[in-house]
């Protein structure tokens, strides 16, 4: 029997690659070549599986132009770049990547936390540029990490992973809000009291957001927002562009609204607002939340252990759309 074929659009570990095609008849993209939808169309043509990554929009019109197609395994625990309703609607499975990127996604978040709030690439550029002549009483004074207030918007594992961190390590006061309230327990193991969203806007010094974006969550933190916001506040995003409206931020950051930010996603990225790159109170990282070695790994193998699954007729581990399965 033909083994199905499938395609991988965008590169991933060769090991991943040997692994699925064991399976399957692979259509790689080892090059890494830029795909326009009109090329991921003709890609996905015949394929009855796909491993795609955020970059890689899975709408009616890219669907409808590989009926064959059954499932979409995306190597990202976040999946807004899939129509999940049309996939739901054509009977294509979705599946993300959960779990196996929690904690070194809290990491960073933490890490991008510390280096806006104690000022560290804007001090390092200064260094970098020669300008550091001696030391000074104020030089680079940030604001304090330890025994602060932690806001949370996003309560999901990654947000309880922060929220731990900061509790647990920096003894922070822990703060959330979330589309609904964590368990007893949760709240007790996270030390995290629930809020709404003022109070968290109100009363975070730092703030981080790790929510899912979606049309109701865009520009959760606009001008109305960060006016709320201490002036003395950092705010953290590594959840998706497009929750904070970048060019309000921009401002806000260059006025001294709040003190300092520090960013993993952008509205429309690779692209990043011009009023981003010029001022110097904000961290600015290409998506690397997720990025250490051994987490990419486990995140390209849950994606082809997915498809592997599916496909073979046995169960996805961590499906988006589940009700296709019935
Ligand atoms: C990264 O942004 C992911 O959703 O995994």
């Amino acid at each position: 029997m033909s083994k199905p074929a499938i395609l991988v659009a965008r590169a991933v570990f060769p090991e991943v690659i040997a692994l699925l095609e064991q399976h399957f008849q692979v259509d790689d993209n080892q090059a890494d070549l830029p795909l326009t939808s009109q090329d991921l169309a003709q890609r996905l043509q015949g394929k009855t599986g796909a491993l795609t990554t955020g970059s890689e929009r899975i709408d009616a019109a890219a669907l409808d132009a590989a009926p064959s197609l059954r499932i979409c395994a995306n190597m990202a625990v976040g999946f807004n770049n899939f129509d999940v309703q049309a996939m739901t609607v054509r009977g294509v499975l979705g599946t993300n990547t959960p779990d196996v990127l929690t904690e070194s996604t809290a990491d960073f978040g933490f890490a991008l936390l510390m280096a806006a709030a104690r000022r560290v690439s804007e001090s390092e550029h200064y260094l970098r540029a020669g300008k550091w002549g001696r030391w000074s009483y104020d030089l680079f004074a940030g604001s304090e990490v330890h025994g602060s207030t932690l806001g949370i918007l996003g309560m999901g594992r990654i947000g309880q992973g922060i929220a731990r961190r900061g509790a647990h390590g920096f003894g922070m006061k822990v703060i959330y809000h979330n589309r609904s309230r964590l368990s007893r327990q949760l709240e007790a193991d996270c030390r995290a009291r629930y809020v709404d969203k003022d109070e968290l806007l109100e009363t975070s010094d730092h703030l981080v957001l790790v929510l899912p974006y979606s049309p109701a969550s865009h520009h959760a933190i606009g001008a109305a927002e960060l006016a709320r916001m201490k002036r003395t506040a950092t705010l953290i995003n590594i959840a998706r562009g497009g929750i904070v409206d970048d060019a309000a931020l921009a401002l806000a950051l260059r006025e001294g609204r709040i003190a300092a930010a520090g960013l993993d996603v952008f509205e429309g990225e690779p692209k990043v607002h011009p009023g981003l790159l010029d001022v110097p109170n904000v961290v600015l990282t290409p998506h690397i939340a997720s990025a250490t070695t051994p987490t990419r790994m486990a995140m390209a193998k849950l994606a082809a252990e997915n498809l592997i699954a599916f496909l073979g007729g046995g169960r996805p581990l961590t499906p988006i759309n589940p009700e296709v399965l019935k």
